[in-house]
């Protein structure tokens, strides 16, 4: 099969990786890519948003297969406009994918089908917001209801600082349209922990547990990011918690979608707090988490694209996943100031060297090249992801391999996975 991944940042190096490995395929192309899917796949120069030209490309190369890897493409209707040209595609259509485009949507999908969440309320009117906030008290989270990058969330220790996002999300709109209303709900403690699952519209198949590392800098100080770092498995995530996700969070999300006529087909990823009454959700994703894929992927031992194909076919019930039972910790090496203002066009090396202490796989997100060189292209610029025996044996690894590449700036946070170690 010739396969095409959709996407160009480190969970589509993972997606790509993985795919590239199956007897089942053929040839990958990825679009945009980077330099590191490059080398692996061949690069087309479209971007992920251009579902237009993504769908051309696919009809003329004779694509059987497109797996798509960010929220956009999927929120903006790719998986409905290639399934009406009758072209095979990986992901939920425009309605399902709901679940992540709209915070409104998914709440009240969960409040309905009684999925545990925090108490919320959604506000269109920026007055009736902040009187809203103002008599539930501080602390409280303030989202902006559309897709925002992953930065639409204030978690606001003050009635002042709740204002205050109240007014950049529905005043500033900063967000744009994605502020149009408001979701305020209650504040919630505990650790989190991302659950992916695929699921076919009837069945579900979990992945291996993970965590990501959402903040800049070590214990979780500064700014959320798209993902400093990540593990798996999450120690939280006991037996116990995973089926308590999969038959109060994940089942009733199948269901529910079922009912409402737009059933839920691709990867659900639901993001937790595993608070003391048991898991509750924080948000839905549409797709692989990033970088929650790479150490996830590290992991699976068969061939991706069974599952990938059973969920298209309606056979996932059929599908087993074969798992490395070594932990993996993705360490993400990212560009001086990032997630603020950064630059771009640092020469990388050492890639190889990292990836020759074994168990070890770079993962690119932010390159690409400059004559033949390797470059900083992004915020993250990659994903150095080990297996070790036990969580702290892979991240001791995955730390020796950051510690052989050098690019001018690199930003890494160095506690990666400690919450799993003190947990071991
Ligand atoms: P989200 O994009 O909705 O997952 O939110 C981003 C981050 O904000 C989460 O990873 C949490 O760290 C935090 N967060 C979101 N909602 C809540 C909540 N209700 N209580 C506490 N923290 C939250
Ligand atoms: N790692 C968070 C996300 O993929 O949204």
């Amino acid at each position: 099969m010739k396969v095409l991944v959709v996407g160009g940042g480190g969970r589509e190096h993972a997606l790509v990786w993985k795919i590239a490995r199956s007897p089942l395929v053929s040839k990958v192309y990825s679009a945009p890519g980077n330099a590191g899917i490059a080398e692996e796949a061949e690069a087309i120069d479209i971007a992920a948003g251009d579902v237009a030209s993504l769908l051309g490309f696919a009809k003329d190369s004779g694509i059987d297969l497109t797996v798509v890897g960010p929220e956009v493409p999927l929120v903006a209707g790719i998986v409905d406009k290639f399934q009406e040209e009758g072209l095979k595609i990986f992901g939920p259509r425009q309605h399902a994918a709901n679940l992540e485009g709209s915070k409104a949507y998914s709440k009240m999908l969960m409040k309905s089908a009684g999925i545990p969440t925090a108490r919320f309320k959604i506000l269109s009117d920026l007055s009736a917001a902040k009187d809203y906030a103002e008599v539930t008290g501080a602390p409280i989270v303030i989202k902006a209801s559309g897709l925002a990058a992953g930065k639409g969330v204030y978690v606001c220790k003050t009635i002042e600082e709740a204002h205050e996002a109240i007014d950049v999300v529905m005043k500033e709109r900063i967000f744009g349209t994605a502020g149009d209303s408001v979701i305020i709900e209650e504040c919630l403690t505990g650790e989190e922990a991302s659950i992916l699952a695929f699921v076919d519209g009837h069945a579900i198949f979990s992945l291996e547990s993970s965590q990501d590392h959402k903040r800049a800098f070590d214990g979780d100080k500064g700014p959320n990011t798209g993902g400093m770092g990540a593990y798996s498995p999450a120690p939280v995530v006991t037996d116990r918690v995973m089926r308590q996700v999969e038959r109060d969070v994940l089942v009733p999300v199948a269901y529910a979608s079922n009912r409402n006529g737009c059933p839920y087909r691709g990867i659900l990823y639901a993001g937790l707090m595993i608070t003391e009454e048991g898991p509750s959700v924080l948000e839905f994703n549409v797709r692989f988490g990033d970088p929650e894929t790479q150490p996830i992927l590290m992991r699976m031992k068969s061939d991706i694209m069974e599952p990938i194909l059973a969920v298209i076919d309606g056979s996932l019930a059929d599908v087993a996943i074969e798992w490395d039972e070594r932990p993996a910790v993705c360490v993400v090496m990212a560009s001086g100031g990032y997630p603020g203002k950064y630059e771009k066009g640092k020469e990388i090396t050492g890639i190889e060297e990292a990836e020759a202490l074994g168990d070890v796989k770079v993962f690119h997100a932010g390159t690409a090249l400059a004559g033949d060189k390797l470059v900083t292209n992004g915020g993250r610029v990659l994903g150095v992801t080990a297996l070790g025996d036990t969580i702290a044996a892979a991240k001791e690894r995955a730390y020796e391999a950051v510690g052989r590449i050098h690019f001018d700036g690199a930003h890494f946070r160095s506690d990666i996975a400690d919450r799993a170690i003190r947990r071991a």
